[in-house]
């Protein structure tokens, strides 16, 4: 009974978004869940007298998977921060891997490192001082040892000026306006000037149709079977916020605020608890939302590396946030699009496609990132939890 007014809702028009998606903010988003954007760079003074402090204001607005947040930072000895991954942010289903998990560590040091350099410090970056874990799981060692040491002579970089407007925008992208030819010049070049490995930046537009539809299909049949696989979908439903209360309370996951979804969770008529069928109107509502916004979509790019290791998707991580910090400020809007890059088995045929299409040998190289490009209205931030919540308490700050 309770599942069938559900179903009836849904299918009514309310779009839910779930996994990776964020759906249409129908609600205002509260404010101290966003607080964190506005406290970067704010004159604090514990921050001032600490340039890594104030570094990681920006650092935790870096884009992370799930908006999952999982860094812990370790302040305890001055001059230094380490960094580790939060193993029980994780996302074992879509991301068995934590491929995903580790390009979240990558955001996190390049905002870090971009924000060093604003304060005139240099970081030198050590990725897995202790040793890297293997390819099939994380272990509690460091992901990086950051030395933060004062440098005169250190560039600051433009991007710094993008971080706090950099958004992933999930909306529909307007078919009609390409993307400027100069666009996908600073996105190249903000790979390129990086001190990171060489990672081929690719990116298609409607200069291709037939290449764009099969980029578009490939997109659809892997977001049609991460929501047909309960375990990936229902992976998704435990991160998701449902409300402003919630939302504040949080500060982290899918972000649903629009008012039917928020009001059947209320009543009790939003189970959480399961994945919904695959033939339900919840999934086959998404299913269809999802293949309009690739409709829209005139352009894509693609990040991929030579190997895979820890390493090699941390700094893909890296070069994605670059790469998002330039789009933005050439106006330019994107959001990643995941589902066929995922190890889980369901997906294997949708992630050979994408290698395929894409021009990675596999198993030489992998596609790290994948993400449809566009012009759409801006998208406002999402949830952080903010500086205090991701220190290590042994460090007492
Ligand atoms: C490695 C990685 C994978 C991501 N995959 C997706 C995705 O498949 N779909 C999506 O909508 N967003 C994806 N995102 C974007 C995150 O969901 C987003 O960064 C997070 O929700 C925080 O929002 P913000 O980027 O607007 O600050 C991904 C981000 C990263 C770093």
């Amino acid at each position: 009974m309770q599942r069938r007014a559900f179903v009836k809702l849904v299918g009514g028009g309310a779009i839910v978004g779930v996994s990776g998606g964020v759906a249409g903010c129908g609600a205002a988003m509260p404010d101290e869940a966003i607080a964190a954007w506005a406290e970067a760079g704010r004159n604090d003074p514990a921050a001032n007298a600490d340039p890594r402090r104030w570094a990681l204001g920006f650092a935790v607005l870096a884009p992370h998977s799930h908006n999952l947040q999982s860094w812990l930072v370790d302040l305890s000895r001055p001059g230094e921060i380490e960094l580790r991954c939060d193993l029980t942010r994780l996302l074992p289903e879509t991301d068995p891997f934590s491929r995903q998990i580790m390009m979240s560590q990558g955001t996190f040091i390049e905002l870090l490192d971009l924000a060093l350099r604003e304060r005139g410090q240099r970081a030198e970056v050590t990725l897995f001082p202790e040793g890297a874990p293997g390819p099939d799981q994380l272990d509690a060692r460091p992901v990086a040892r950051i030395r933060v040491v004062a440098d005169g002579g250190v560039a600051k970089d433009p991007l710094f000026a993008q971080i706090r407007r950099r958004h992933t925008n999930r909306a529909a992208y307007d078919p009609a306006r390409p993307v400027p030819v100069a666009a996908w010049q600073a996105m190249a070049e903000a790979v390129r000037t990086s001190t990171l490995p060489a990672l081929v930046f690719g990116h298609a537009d409607g200069a291709q149709p037939e290449r764009l539809a099969r980029h578009r299909a490939i997109a659809n049949e892997a977001w049609r079977i991460e929501l047909s696989t309960p375990r990936t979908f229902l992976e998704s439903l435990k991160v998701m916020r449902v409300g402003a209360a919630e939302v504040a309370r949080h500060r982290d996951g899918l972000t649903l605020l629009d008012p039917l979804p928020v009001l059947m969770d209320k009543l009790g008529l939003f189970d959480r608890s399961r994945a919904p069928a695959p033939d339900s109107f919840v999934v086959r509502g998404q299913i269809d939302d999802f293949a309009k916004k690739m409709d829209s979509t005139t352009a894509f790019l693609w990040l991929t590396s030579e190997g895979n290791d820890r390493a090699t998707q941390v700094n893909a991580g890296r070069a994605y946030a670059r790469v998002q910090l330039a789009a933005t400020a050439a106006g330019v809007v994107m959001q990643p699009l995941s589902q066929a890059l995922q190890e889980f088995p369901e997906v294997a045929g949708p992630y050979a496609e994408v290698h395929r299409l894409l021009g990675a040998e596999r198993p030489r190289q992998t596609v790290q990132m994948w993400a449809r490009v566009g012009h759409a209205p801006s998208a406002g931030p999402s949830p952080r939890r903010g500086v205090q919540a991701h220190l290590l308490p042994r460090q007492g700050a």
